[in-house]
């Protein structure tokens, strides 16, 4: 779907009116951005008995901004993807909310070092040519070769050919390949690049891929999607049809009935009655759940969709300082593991939990400033170990992190210890599991089939072909899955397939 939510909204409203007059019952499960753009499509054009049960005491789901030092950081969403074909660039572009990414090509050793500047060219010239859509990557011959064992080869490849005669450089270059499965793994959540294809659906999008909020988060994002901003104040009317801390834990559909049919039923006893139920948690939840919360059960090609997508965690941490100890031209530096530092991590920095020898403070890629806000710094954690990291103490976090700090630059920056710290626990809360999905090989399209994201967005029809169990969320979109453009999408996309049902029937 290329539409904005502004062509959906002029599109669909001229339906108001005869649509208005059935007035079917909705409750949307969740109020993330996908069951809050639904509700606020659905209200726009005249579905006014709509609920939206929401677990948590607060909007947002995985987008969540919290102040932070002098500015709102993100503890989930951060980034806006790109520039083109995109709802949520498209939706705040006019507004100057949004800051370029900086692009920092800064690299530092374990050792303390700045890497040589020589290598550092090289070294990204031939990363960026890898990780891009753009890049000259071959597509994979062997269409169920994970993105691991693709990616080491080629790479493996490449450094041969450009550093074989010089080992220096060469030892470098296969360090860099740490680095680069950090990067993948930040950027697609799973706990390994083992874990996903080279070649998936994921589309990328035309334009800068990493832009920020200026300090005021992807909450902004919500605030403009509800016309909301900048009147903050202002309770919209989808916000006063959402019940907080009601934890949905069954929904019972019955195919058979031409009115109703939908039953919701919560932790807390309270049940619902409705003609139509949107569900948005996100796919570790129903993964979680999947065998108690459906009556009867999903159909066998949803259940199969499900299992075929992956749902990973990576952890967002920031950390504020008395006094800024770095540079206002900062920009951020990548972390270069040398071989025996990565061997020797788990015995160097004990506390908290390791694999393959490996302490979990060597799963982070960069130490980033973070925009509007001049004595914060920002950390991105993935890999393996994140349920466990999520799960550590403060004191553990902030010495782990200012070990790094002082292990890569404490050479050259006089670094002081954090005075707060602040991080994300989504695997651990049951009303999330993790923070998105990525597809597992099973998961892509294969021809002019269907992809499993496809598959898992299909509603469930009563007998005489009412659309009434409709699912949406990131986990549910074909090319935009895993990020808020997606999420954003799929809600379009079930208000408008109920719209459009009763503009007909
Ligand atoms: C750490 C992190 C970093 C990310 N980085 C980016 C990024 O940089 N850019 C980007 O575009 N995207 C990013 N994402 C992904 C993006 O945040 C999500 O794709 C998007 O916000 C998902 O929206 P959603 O509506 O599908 O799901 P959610 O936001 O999860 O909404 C679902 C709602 O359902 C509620 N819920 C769950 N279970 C129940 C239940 N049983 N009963 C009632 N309610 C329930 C939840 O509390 C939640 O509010 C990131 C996510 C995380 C966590
Ligand atoms: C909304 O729908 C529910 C369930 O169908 C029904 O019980 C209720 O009366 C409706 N409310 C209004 C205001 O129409
Ligand atoms: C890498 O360097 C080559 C040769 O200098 C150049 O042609 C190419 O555009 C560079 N690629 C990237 C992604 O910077
Ligand atoms: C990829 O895996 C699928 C499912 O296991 C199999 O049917 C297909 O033949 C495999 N393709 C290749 C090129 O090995
Ligand atoms: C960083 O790169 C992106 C994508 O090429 C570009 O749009 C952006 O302007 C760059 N940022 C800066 C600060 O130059
Ligand atoms: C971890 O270290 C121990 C002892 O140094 C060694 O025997 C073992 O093979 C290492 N494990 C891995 C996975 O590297
Ligand atoms: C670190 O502190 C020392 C002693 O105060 C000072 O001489 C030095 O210039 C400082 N270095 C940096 C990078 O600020
Ligand atoms: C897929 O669809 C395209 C155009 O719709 C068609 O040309 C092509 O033959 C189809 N491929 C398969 C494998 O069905």
């Amino acid at each position: 779907m290329k539409t904005t939510l502004l062509i959906a909204l002029t599109i669909f409203h001229q339906l108001s009116s005869s649509t208005a007059t059935k007035d079917p019952s909705i409750i949307i499960v969740g109020a993330g951005v996908s069951g809050l753009t639904a509700g606020k499509i659905l209200i726009d054009h005249g579905f006014h008995n709509l609920t939206i049960l929401e677990a948590e005491n607060r909007i947002g789901g995985r987008i969540h901004s919290v102040f932070f030092g002098d500015a709102f950081i993100d503890l989930g969403a951060s980034f806006c993807h790109g520039q083109k074909n995109n709802i949520v660039y498209n939706t705040v572009e006019k507004l100057d909310l949004l800051v370029h990414s900086k692009n920092s090509t800064a690299l530092y050793s374990s050792s303390g070092d700045a890497v040589d500047p020589a290598f550092v060219d090289e070294f990204f010239n031939i990363t960026s040519s890898l990780l891009t859509e753009s890049g000259d990557l071959p597509t994979p011959d062997n269409e169920n070769i994970s993105y691991g064992e693709y990616y080491t080869k080629y790479y493996t490849e490449i450094i041969n050919e450009r550093f074989g005669k010089d080992p220096a450089k060469l030892k470098l270059a296969q360090e860099g390949l740490d680095l680069l499965e950090k990067w993948a793994e930040g950027s697609d959540g799973f706990p390994s690049w083992f874990d996903g294809p080279a070649a998936t659906d994921y589309q990328w999008n035309e334009g800068d891929e990493y832009m920020e909020w200026k300090g005021t988060g992807y909450q902004t994002f919500i605030y403009v999607l509800l016309r909301k901003f900048p009147d903050l104040q202002r309770v919209t009317a989808v916000e006063r049809g959402v019940v907080f801390d009601k934890e949905v834990a069954k929904i019972a559909y019955d195919a058979s009935r031409e009115r109703g049919g939908v039953t919701v039923t919560c932790s807390d006893g309270s049940v619902y009655e409705a003609d139509h139920v949107i569900v948005t948690p996100s796919l570790g939840v129903i993964k979680e759940n999947l065998d108690e919360m459906f009556e009867p059960q999903l159909p066998l090609a949803k259940r199969t969709a499900i299992d075929s997508i992956g749902f990973g965690a990576i952890m967002s941490l920031a950390t504020h300082y008395t006094g800024k100890w770095w540079g206002d031209d900062f920009a951020g530096v990548s972390l270069l593991w040398t071989k025996e530092d990565l061997e020797n991590s788990a015995k160097e920095f004990p506390l908290g939990p390791h694999h393959n020898n490996r302490s979990w403070v060597t799963y982070t890629a960069e130490i980033m400033p973070c925009t509007r806000n001049p004595n914060v710094l920002r950390f991105w954690f993935n890999g393996v170990l994140v349920p466990e990291i999520e799960l550590l103490s403060d004191e553990v976090l902030v010495d782990g992190v200012d070990f790094i700090t002082r292990k890569f630059l404490g050479k050259d920056y006089n670094v002081t210890k954090p005075d707060k710290m602040i991080h994300s626990r989504w695997v651990a809360n049951p009303h999330f599991k993790g923070t998105y999905s990525y597809q597992k090989i099973a998961a892509v399209r294969r021809g002019n089939g269907t992809n499993a994201e496809e598959e898992l967005a299909k509603p469930i029809k009563t007998e005489s072909g009412r659309p009434f169990v409709h699912f949406a969320g990131e986990a549910t979109h074909p090319r935009y899955y895993s990020n808020v453009q997606g999420a954003t999408e799929t809600g379009i996309r079930e208000a408008l397939s109920i719209i459009n049902y009763y503009s007909k029937h």
